[in-house]
């Protein structure tokens, strides 16, 4: 790789971060907990992408977390802005070299169960790629070939579970489909992802998941559901309504990421 990324966040008092977290819409404040934070643009680190999505601020933060270090990336850039399912490659290969532990995903989904009703917060145990695309094509060497066998990582899964239960908040699990965006899907597109086995959608995570394993990382994903599927309510989804459901529910998630963040991934996790 171009270490250009990962030098210079060395150079700024990166250390190896205990984890990397991606903030999706509405999200970034959790990166405002972090204690001792400094913050650096994305546009002052060499090939990290710019998203110019609203509610997407655009930088990379670190911080503590309890005993915990921790790198937030506030705001992503998504397949949709670029057309390039492997936009996210260099920050999510930098985090690698940093040497985190971990790289936990957070986005905005639209639920597809009366239980993921607007407002909840999702615990995803697996995704399926239902866009096309895929972040690694192209890519020469048997390092593509990645296994996506527990992408969503069991033992990290269970942390957040224990958490939410320690908070008294419910975590239903969920699988995540990922449509490409930037149009919302059709209520028949809705019923078939319910079909084929989907409970969230959205327009972001999986090609992060993907690049995330390539690299070695653990993942974890949660989703914070701002909308019920399209065709599933009356009225449509919107980005105006993801952004404000987002904002309104976001604390609960915040809480989650805060309560299982602040102990550092030990060793002792299997
Ligand atoms: N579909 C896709 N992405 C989304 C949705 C949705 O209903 N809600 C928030 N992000």
């Amino acid at each position: 790789m171009d270490y250009a990324a990962r030098d210079l966040l060395r150079a700024a008092g990166v250390g190896r971060p205990d984890w990397a977290v991606i903030l999706g819409t509405g999200l970034g404040g959790f990166a405002d907990a972090l204690e001792g934070a400094i913050s650096i643009p994305y546009e002052a680190i060499p090939g990290f992408p710019q998203s110019g999505v609203s509610g997407h601020a655009g930088r990379l933060v670190v911080g503590r977390l309890g005993k915990a270090r921790v790198v937030a990336l506030q705001g992503r850039a998504h397949f949709y802005e670029h057309g390039d399912a492997a936009i996210m490659r260099t920050p999510i290969e930098t985090l690698a070299a940093l040497g985190t532990g971990a790289l936990i995903l957070t986005n905005a989904a639209g639920g597809l169960r009366p239980d993921l009703a607007p407002g909840s917060v999702a615990l995803v145990t697996d995704h399926i790629n239902f866009s096309g695309r895929n972040p690694l094509i192209g890519e020469t060497g048997d390092a593509r070939f990645v296994p996506m066998v527990n992408a969503y990582d069991p033992a990290l899964g269970a942390r957040f579970r224990a958490a939410a239960a320690r908070l008294d908040l419910a975590l239903p699990d969920g699988v995540y489909m990922w449509f490409s965006g930037p149009s919302f899907e059709t209520p028949a597109e809705v019923r078939m992802a319910h079909l084929l086995g989907a409970d969230l959608v959205g327009m972001s995570t999986v090609p992060e998941v993907i690049l995330a394993r390539r690299y070695g990382l653990r993942c974890a994903a949660l989703s914070l559901v701002t909308n019920f599927g399209a065709g599933l309510f009356d009225g449509a989804p919107s980005h105006d309504e993801t952004r404000r459901v987002a904002a309104a529910g976001s604390a609960n998630l915040i809480a989650l990421l805060s309560e299982t963040l602040r102990e550092p991934l030990s060793e002792s996790l299997a």
